[in-house]
């Protein structure tokens, strides 16, 4: 697998919850983790903030403890990767590097009306035709605009060219080498990035009045993003591969032909499907999204590089897929459909923090497992509004069912269910955008631990569950690509380091599924009617 013995990746995941740092050695095994966790501001309803220098400290500070952890010195470390929580909003004095606000986060709902706003003057279609997205909080724009907004100074040093806008990949990059810039599937997550040119689009920024000088510079997933500043290491180390977390858990995964499919539950869950080199445009109120670009040196280490695109025929509306970047060096760009779920594990973060249900976050499973159903209990989490396929920022979360026989083991069953049936909607409607059918789904992420969660699973999806022994797909994800740009790995690593810890199959009889879809159906389509 190893091209060379020697080397190690340092992989940096910043998470919603937490900064990670792992090294993985040449054959992409994990060694050794340093993790801090990392807290959520919510000053109002529907704000969440965190704070920019508590994830660049946490995040360096992992990274340095790491390394010595696994007895290794700077030297020994062949390049560094990074993966990130996307979409969440920084912008900083580009002279002093110091925030002008807290980060916006992903979930973050401060911008609902802007977004209403402009679906309402019909700008839903445009955008998707550009972006490849929908109108929504989740992604930087708004944002953007909010903080502009707020504060007419910050406008104005935005227009003077003295602010850097960027999402947590750029704000990493930025303390650690000095550099402006920003990976293409972070960049695909702003809003604002044209999928067609691969570029900022004039025509958005204009639109929403952003300046562009704010905006970092695109590079390809494995570009060169520079090296570390001096004494931040024993020795400065080249920063070689950038990826959202997703799309990183997707690489990690080995999905890398058309129509592979992972899940992986976090914060949220993202179910990502791989639609090749040709963008699928959803019909499903799903995302187009890049899922990764890669450099020519790279192409040969690219697995799936002949499969063919025909896999994926009927419903494919391929925009121009990019041939080459702005340096003109040549390009090969990959795309991913995707189910973007808001709340997964933060339900059971609830459950712990705010009615202190369990101490752990892995006791649900021991709890949900005293019952052997929710006996009618359903929880809809729209704690933060509701994602895909439903995209409505506006919704707020409930728990129905409830007699005076309701246990707390039959709510964290419900929670478990809520996490499960949410994939189930996104999955639908995957498969209505696809005509592949799913055959299997990969599966990561803290809670793809809990094993009534993925039977469950299973069971409502009605297809195989395959949890691979690492579930640390999505820094093994940017660690393989940080590898294969020096050289470290080849395009046999992943295959040759997945291992299946245990399959999940379906075993829930058709009338059970069909009765538990029925009753999530019926209080979904109750909240959506309610709520407008
Ligand atoms: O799009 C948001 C996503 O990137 C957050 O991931 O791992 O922090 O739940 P995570």
């Amino acid at each position: 697998m190893a091209k060379t013995e020697n080397g190690f990746i340092l992989a940096l995941d910043q998470g919603t919850t937490s900064s990670r740092s792992i090294i993985f050695d040449s054959q992409l095994t994990p060694i050794a983790i340093a993790q801090k966790p990392l807290g959520i501001i919510t000053p109002k309803a529907g704000f969440i903030e965190q704070n920019a220098n508590d994830i660049w400290q946490t995040q360096i500070s992992t990274a340095q403890e790491v390394i010595a952890k696994a007895g290794l010195l700077a030297t020994d470390i062949s390049a560094i990767g990074i993966t990130n929580q996307r979409e969440t909003t920084i912008i900083w004095h580009k002279k002093t590097g110091k925030p002008v606000a807290p980060a916006i986060v992903w979930q973050d709902r401060r911008t609902h009306q802007w977004c209403r706003d402009w679906r309402d003057k019909g700008f839903d279609a445009k955008i998707q035709q550009i972006t490849g997205l929908r109108i929504d909080p989740y992604f930087s724009a708004s944002k953007i605009v909010w903080l502009l907004n707020q504060n007419p100074k910050l406008r104005q040093q935005a227009l003077a060219g003295e602010l850097a806008f960027g999402t947590v990949d750029s704000w990493l990059l930025f303390n650690m080498t000095g550099e402006h810039s920003i990976d293409i599937t972070n960049a695909s997550r702003t809003m604002l990035m044209s999928l067609q040119t691969g570029d900022w689009s004039e025509e958005l920024l204009d639109l929403f009045d952003i300046p562009k000088t704010m905006l970092p510079t695109i590079k390809p997933s494995d570009g060169d993003f520079g090296v570390t500043k001096q004494g931040m290491f024993g020795k400065q180390i080249p920063v070689t591969a950038v990826l959202g977390d997703q799309q990183a858990a997707l690489y990690g995964q080995g999905c890398n032909r058309a129509g592979m499919a992972k899940s992986t539950y976090g914060t949220g869950c993202f179910l990502l499907m791989n639609t090749g080199d040709k963008p699928c445009v959803s019909h499903q109120q799903l995302l187009t999204t890049v899922a990764w670009q890669t450099t020519a040196a790279n192409h040969t280490r690219q697995p799936n590089r002949h499969e063919p695109s025909g896999k994926l025929p009927s419903l494919l509306k391929p925009l121009q897929n990019l041939q080459r970047n702005k340096k003109t060096s040549l390009t090969q760009t990959q795309y991913a459909l995707e189910g973007s779920v808001f709340m997964a594990g933060a339900i059971v973060q609830w459950l712990r923090d705010n009615l202190g249900m369990i101490a752990r976050s892995e006791d649900v499973e021991t709890l949900a497992a005293q019952v052997p159903d929710s006996q009618g209990v359903t929880l809809i989490p729209a704690f933060t509004g509701l994602g895909a396929p439903y995209w409505r920022a506006d919704a707020t979360a409930r728990l129905i069912g409830l007699t005076r026989g309701t246990t707390k083991a039959h709510i964290a069953r419900a929670a478990l269910e809520a996490i499960a049936l949410q994939a189930y909607d996104v999955l639908i409607a995957m498969q209505k955008d696809s005509p592949v059918p799913l055959h299997e789904l990969r599966v990561d992420g803290g809670a793809a631990n809990n094993n009534i969660l993925m039977q469950f699973q299973a069971d409502i999806l009605n297809v195989p569950v395959l949890r691979p022994t690492t579930t640390e797909s999505t820094a093994k994800g940017v660690a393989l690509l940080a590898g294969q740009a020096v050289g470290l790995y080849d395009d046999t690593s992943i295959g040759e380091s997945w291992q299946l810890d245990r399959i999940f199959e379906p075993k829930m009889a058709l009338s059970e599924r069909q009765a538990i879809v029925e009753r999530w159906q019926f209080y979904i389509n109750q909240l959506l009617n309610e709520q407008n």
